[in-house]
């Protein structure tokens, strides 16, 4: 198995990013990246034959004949197999016969087996983002059938441990984008700290990262309140018990919010908050527009927005990550607006600034700047995303 060397990359993250942002991504944290990032395209060639993809491509056909051909549910399948063909025909496995148009001659047969031993022995602390790849991949044909909710076959009560293995500042692949929004957190917020209300907090690792970077900064004591909110109850319970006995005395308050619904039933104030902070949750808006509407409602004058988010460098470009999230409905089929939001799932650079704007927000800034990056290492997909009120 031979990946390529991660030297032009660590060269073009060395010109680009800031210096408190390098040492996180490390020669060992690209290597990693470069791993899953295989392992997942290689499931999805396990997918692409146990879905009956791979004999729909037999001559060829466009996604939509390629579903119907294999007998998947058109509804859901859509998305799923269009991020699919595209991957498996970036990566030269399957052909492109024309702009719409994919045909399967000898696409390889690679084991993904063998990156997750590689990552094993590199890094094992990436190993929780590999397990739920592999759920992902297990999960596919029923949910493409229609038989299960890809809700349902992700996040059934015994995969709960997978996911807070996951969803943790131990799991680098995942960390990464706590460390980036906390750093741009602590530099939005103003020095004499406020009140936080962090947005989809899920089990609590994006509030553990941003809580000991305002503590390291000087921020922790001075914060009015921090309120962690959180649409899954079970979610919210759990870090309701890990995130009090982060620091003694920290104004931590715990509350269900859902971001698709007015802020006022989670008991939001207008006006009352310094920063609103949500880690990879704001692309699962339905509607984008409505959330960023109720954000500004919650920000005191001069109050920021900012975003933790895996971000696409290129539009219509498939990444990794969506062959896991590619299976749940809430992320597949927002509310779209062909100007910003033309797609489900993640956003481009240009497409948040646009959001922004269009929805009563300036100043809007990428950390790091990842159109400065993204011809040099297109694979770099998380960034932090910061704007404030017009
Ligand atoms: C990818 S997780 C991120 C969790 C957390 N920010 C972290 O980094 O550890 C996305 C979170 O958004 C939550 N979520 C999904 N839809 C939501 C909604 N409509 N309102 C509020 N939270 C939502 C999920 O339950 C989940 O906890």
């Amino acid at each position: 198995m031979t990946l390529p060397p991660s030297s032009g990359t660590q060269r073009a993250l060395d010109e680009v990013l800031p210096a408190e942002l390098l040492g996180a991504f490390d020669d060992r944290f690209i290597r990693s990246c470069e791993f899953v990032e295989e392992y997942v395209h290689r499931l999805t060639l396990q997918v692409f034959r146990d879905t009956g993809l791979e004999e729909a491509c037999a001559q060829p056909v466009t996604v939509d004949e390629a579903v119907r051909r294999a007998g998947l549910a058109p509804d859901i399948a859509l998305v799923p197999c269009t991020w699919i063909l595209r991957t498996l025909a970036a990566r030269g496995w399957l052909e492109r016969v024309d702009t719409a148009r994919f045909r399967a001659s000898a696409v390889p047969r690679l084991d993904p087996v063998e990156l997750a031993a590689a990552q094993n022995a590199h890094d094992p602390a990436c190993l929780p983002t590999y397990r739920i790849a592999a759920l992902a991949a297990e999960s596919y044909p029923s949910v493409l059938q229609g038989h299960t909710t890809g809700e349902d076959a992700l996040f059934a009560p015994d995969h709960i441990g997978t996911w807070l293995e996951y969803f943790s500042n131990a799991n680098p692949l995942y960390a990464i984008a706590n460390t980036v929004g906390a750093i741009a957190a602590e530099q939005a917020l103003p020095a004499e700290g406020g009140t936080v209300l962090e947005l989809g907090g899920g089990l609590g690792s994006g509030a553990e990262a941003l809580l000991a970077r305002l503590d390291t900064a000087g921020h922790g004591k001075s914060l009015a309140a921090y309120r962690f909110t959180e649409i899954v109850p079970a979610f919210l319970r759990r870090a309701r018990k890990s995130l009090p006995d982060y620091r003694a005395g920290l104004p931590l308050s715990f509350t269900w919010l859902d971001i698709d619904a007015p802020f006022a039933k989670a008991g939001i104030e207008p006006a009352s908050c310094s920063l609103v902070y949500g880690v990879n949750v704001m692309h699962v808006a339905k509607d984008l527009a409505a959330t960023l509407a109720e954000v500004r409602l919650a920000l005191s004058d001069g109050g920021a927005l900012v975003l933790g988010e895996c971000v696409r460098p290129f539009a219509d470009r498939p990444i990794y990550v969506e062959f896991v999230f590619n299976l749940l409905a809430s992320f597949r089929a927002p509310l779209l607006v062909p100007a910003w939001r033309p797609n489900g799932g993640f956003l481009t650079p240009e497409q948040w600034c646009a959001a922004l704007a269009a929805n009563g927000f300036d100043q809007v800034t990428i950390l790091p700047d990842i159109v400065a990056l993204r011809d040099a290492y297109p694979s770099f997909v998380v960034a932090a995303i910061t704007a404030r009120c017009q």
